[in-house]
């Protein structure tokens, strides 16, 4: 399905982006290991985190779903199946990158069971070796065909061990914590930038035992988990998107409330910050972004975000800023269009192993439309020429490059004509009604 983004004028209103995928994927997930029932407030109602709720379904918790809220958040209760206990299943994790590398640490501990878990044409061709070694140091039974999905795992008893990731990754990082609370003996963690900790927060609130030390996170094995409830954060992820199109639509000033700004999530604000976005607090009122009214109801902090239209200048971005930024990275190669001088990214090679090969397909989709790149294995620069053509952008099957395509539309000269503009079904199903929200003609 293509769907057409034409020129906008200034951007103007104020929305709640939708309850964040990263959280609500562990705290069903984190919910079925519990003891009990796990009450989560504002689930983000999409394809991957439904890909979830089925999963857990079929390990044996039980899900209850209200209704859903006016930002599209759902009530869902999950009594969970409890930490020893869960059955063996075919899982089918969608599209889900994030089900499929975080689960396996759950049932790789599991006294007995055995479990495979496949998914669509993506995830076939998603690296699995990033969680299957690890594991199988552990003790665990795990194969693999070549590295690729189905994923098969076998219940077995896990040793506690020290890993050193070579490459930051909250969802190998969550995999191994989740195996270390089944294992016998200390799991230690090692990356070499910290990457997002909200399974750290959520199994913490949980009753598990965690050290952490900067780059470094400990787990002891645990005897069971009991979470009460979890309020699910707007997700930075999503308010990205609505944050570009604001510096980049002139005259544009957008609130963007309760959004999640867990500080491993914010990475895209401190490269703004050297493209030239000046940031300041309540008070400050004539800078191009505020934040507003910080709060921290749950594990999470949350905070409102006022954004409006600036110049903007080219930047540089290294390895020690991707793992804060790894969702936001191909914005940031649109906002380097609209930049004077040129943006050069690096140290982004995991952007070629996302939903689809990121940098090809900013690359090739933002050339298509005018831009001027030059591309590298590991990122690429783009030149600042200040303005878009427009024309057609392909999603390849991946919902951030069908935003992406959007946000374009809205800042280009002549429009942007979104190929499989569907697949933002998977992170932000109600997208077009809320862009289309602060457009004003
Ligand atoms: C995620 C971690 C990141 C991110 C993905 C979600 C998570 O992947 O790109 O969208 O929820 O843990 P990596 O862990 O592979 O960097």
């Amino acid at each position: 399905m293509s769907v057409r983004f034409d020129p906008a004028g200034p951007l103007s209103g104020g929305l709640r982006p939708p309850p964040d995928k990263s959280i609500s994927h562990r705290a069903a997930l984190i919910g079925a290991m519990c003891d009990g029932p796990t009450r989560i407030t504002g689930y983000l109602d999409s394809g991957d985190t439904r890909s979830t709720l089925d999963a857990v379904r079929a390990l044996g918790a039980t899900v209850t779903e209200g209704e859903p809220d006016d930002d599209g958040g759902l009530f869902v209760e999950v009594e969970g199946a409890g930490l020893r206990n869960a059955r063996s299943a075919r899982i089918d994790v969608g599209n889900s990158g994030t089900l499929l590398r975080i689960l396996p640490g759950w049932l790789a501990g599991q006294p007995e069971g055995s479990w495979s878990l496949a998914g669509d044409e993506s995830i076939a061709r998603r690296p699995v070796g990033r969680i299957a070694d690890p594991l199988a140091a552990m003790g665990a039974a795990v194969s693999s065909r070549d590295g690729l999905p189905p994923l098969e795992v076998s219940g077995s008893r896990l040793h506690g061990t020290e890993h050193d990731l070579a490459i930051a990754s909250a969802q190998v990082k969550s995999c191994l914590l989740l195996a270390g609370l089944m294992a016998e003996g200390e799991t230690t963690v090692r990356e070499p930038t910290a990457s997002r900790d909200h399974t750290e927060r959520m199994l913490a609130a949980a009753g598990a035992t965690l050290r952490r030390s900067g780059t470094e996170v400990v787990v002891e094995p645990a005897e069971r988990l009991e979470s009460g409830d979890i309020s699910v954060p707007g997700d930075f992820s999503s308010a990205a998107f609505f944050i570009a199109a604001a510096l980049i639509v002139p005259g544009s000033e957008l609130e963007l409330r309760e959004v999640g700004i867990n500080r491993h999530r914010i990475g895209l604000l401190s490269i703004l910050a050297r493209m030239g976005v000046v940031m300041g607090g309540a008070h400050e009122e004539g800078r191009a972004m505020t934040v507003h009214e910080i709060r921290e109801p749950g594990p999470e902090p949350v905070a409102t975000l006022r954004i409006r239209h600036t110049a903007l200048r080219g930047a540089v971005v290294g390895a020690e800023d991707v793992p804060a930024a790894i969702d936001e990275l191909t914005l940031v190669a649109l906002l380097g269009c609209f930049a004077e001088e040129d943006t050069v990214v690096t140290g982004a090679e995991e952007l070629r192993r996302k939903e689809s090969d990121r940098i090809d397909a900013v690359v090739d989709g933002l050339s298509g439309l005018g831009a001027e790149f030059e591309s590298a294995p590991d990122g690429f620069t783009v030149r600042g020429t200040g303005e878009l053509r427009g024309g057609r952008l392909d999603s390849r099957g991946d919902h951030r490059m069908a935003m992406l395509g959007a946000v374009a539309g809205l800042a280009s000269k002549e429009g942007v004509e979104v190929a499989g503009y569907e697949a933002v079904s998977i992170s932000y199903p109600r997208f077009e009604r809320d862009l289309r929200s602060v457009i004003h003609a």
